[in-house]
């Protein structure tokens, strides 16, 4: 892996071995028999535990959870608040980016995140989440409602 101005995220070289064989692992698990687009993510916590987490499909198509907040949820359901770098793989589609939704989702908690997202070939491209969803809808006073 080259060396990158996100160095500072990506914290050490076991953290990043770690992470890769984590989304390597985790996406055999993915269950995706209607797209078959295997999708999964890794989420490194500030208690430095890693949570995995892959995309689980829905006859009823829209019923389908992604792989980021898969992760996510398992990662907060077991009582982690604080998060510092999501890693994303999907063997179909090269450089995968989370969904709207998922970016929404992720701000929520870790509007500081840093996603990476890697290929087959074991590169990697860097974006924090605040670049991929610059403005996330948040409560405040001018959207109360009517
Ligand atoms: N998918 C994810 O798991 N994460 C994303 O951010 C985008 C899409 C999944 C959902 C569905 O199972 C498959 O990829 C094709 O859309």
């Amino acid at each position: 892996m080259g060396k990158t101005s996100s160095n500072t995220v990506w914290h050490s070289k076991k953290l990043s071995k770690e992470l890769i064989k984590a989304v390597k692992k985790a996406v055999k698990f993915a269950y995706a028999p209607y797209s078959k687009k295997y999708v999964a993510a890794a989420l490194y916590c500030s208690s430095q535990k890693i949570y995995t987490g892959v995309n689980i499909e829905n006859s009823a198509y829209p019923l389908t959870m992604c792989a980021e907040r898969t992760a996510l949820f398992k990662a907060v359901s077991e009582g982690e608040r604080a998060f510092k770098l999501l890693l994303l793989y999907s063997p179909q589609i090269e450089f995968i980016l989370p969904c709207g939704g998922c970016l929404q989702v992720l701000s929520e908690f870790a509007p500081e995140l840093m996603v990476v997202t890697m290929n087959s070939d074991l590169q990697f491209k860097f974006y924090p989440l605040k670049q991929l969803l610059t403005k996330p809808f948040r409560y405040n006073d001018t959207n109360k409602g009517i």
